[in-house]
């Protein structure tokens, strides 16, 4: 096991399989993340003729919300776990608007001017190379188009991860509290990119929403199981080891917060947009 919760951060994320292992817990755990989703959907301004990419799409958060509301969501992700979440779900709601397709970001299977709108929610801040995954969404979108970001910001505007992460070095000190998720989590970082690309009239945008779990154990077992950095320290001891540190870290979180109900903890990200030119490509 790596020692480094950044390292494990990087590690982790930039792997697909990574991904497919908590896809099933992610799922589990989307519903605590709805308020980013429709968030995202509402400053976006979508209309019902709109053809959407959901970049880094995952289990499908944000799909589910957008199709009722646009002509077609593509939805694509590296994780075959991820994918097939969704594939259920089209077979289950006959949503006969979605197309899921398993793919790198970095390297779309779309034509050129396909989209009107692409959106990226939590994840192309994950891809290795990042310029190159911007310029694939300039390549895809119709000139006038829009990119949507959603981006988490630094650790110590999360809450619920960094209590998490505080938890977990209180009980291993070795797991080192992360100051970032990424390193997109910066306007001057953010805007560098996106107009080096070649996207203008970038738009960024502070929001703080709460993610919402029944109970304490909820949130520390869902975000545990569900994100791939805190697998892979789960997943590098016995379970009896586990339950130990289960247990301390629960009793910490519980000191902090004193409550075992409802947990509402807010988390801050960064909605980012920006337009295809007109006349250029
Ligand atoms: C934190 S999840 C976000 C999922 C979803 N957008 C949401 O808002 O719930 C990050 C997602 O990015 C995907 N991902 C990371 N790197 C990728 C890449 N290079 N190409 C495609 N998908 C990638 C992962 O498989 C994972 O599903």
């Amino acid at each position: 096991m790596s020692e480094s919760p950044r390292d494990l951060i990087k590690e982790t994320v930039g792997e697909s399989e990574a991904w497919s292992m908590v896809a099933k817990d992610y799922n589990d755990m989307i519903h605590a993340f709805s308020a980013f989703h429709d968030y995202a959907i509402s400053t976006a301004h979508v209309n019902d003729n709109d053809v959407v990419l959901d970049l880094a799409c995952g289990s499908g958060g944000l799909t589910r919300m957008l199709h009722s509301k646009v002509r077609k969501v593509y939805s694509y992700d590296f994780s075959i776990g991820m994918i097939h979440i969704i594939n259920s779900y089209i077979a289950s709601e006959q949503a006969a608007n979605i197309f899921p397709t398993v793919g790198d970001g970095e390297n779309l299977i779309y034509k050129d001017r396909f989209f009107d709108k692409v959106f990226g929610m939590f994840g192309l801040m994950f891809f290795p190379d990042r310029i190159r995954g911007l310029l694939e969404t300039v390549r895809v979108l119709k000139p006038g188009g829009t990119l949507i970001l959603g981006v988490w910001c630094p650790v110590k505007e999360l809450e619920m991860v960094n209590l998490l992460f505080r938890a977990l070095n209180s009980v291993l000190p070795q797991i080192e509290i992360p100051e970032h998720v990424s390193s997109m989590d910066s306007e001057e970082v953010i805007r560098g990119e996106l107009t080096g690309v070649g996207l203008k009239d970038i738009d960024i945008e502070k929001k703080t929403f709460n993610t919402m779990f029944h109970s304490l154990e909820d949130m520390f077992d869902s975000f545990i199981n569900g994100a791939p950095p805190f697998v892979v320290i789960k997943n590098g001891m016995q379970s009896g080891e586990w339950k130990s540190v289960r247990d301390q870290c629960l009793a910490f979180i519980y000191g902090e917060l004193e409550t075992e109900d409802n947990v509402n903890l807010p988390m801050a990200c960064l909605y980012v947009k920006g337009q295809k030119p007109e006349d250029n490509f």
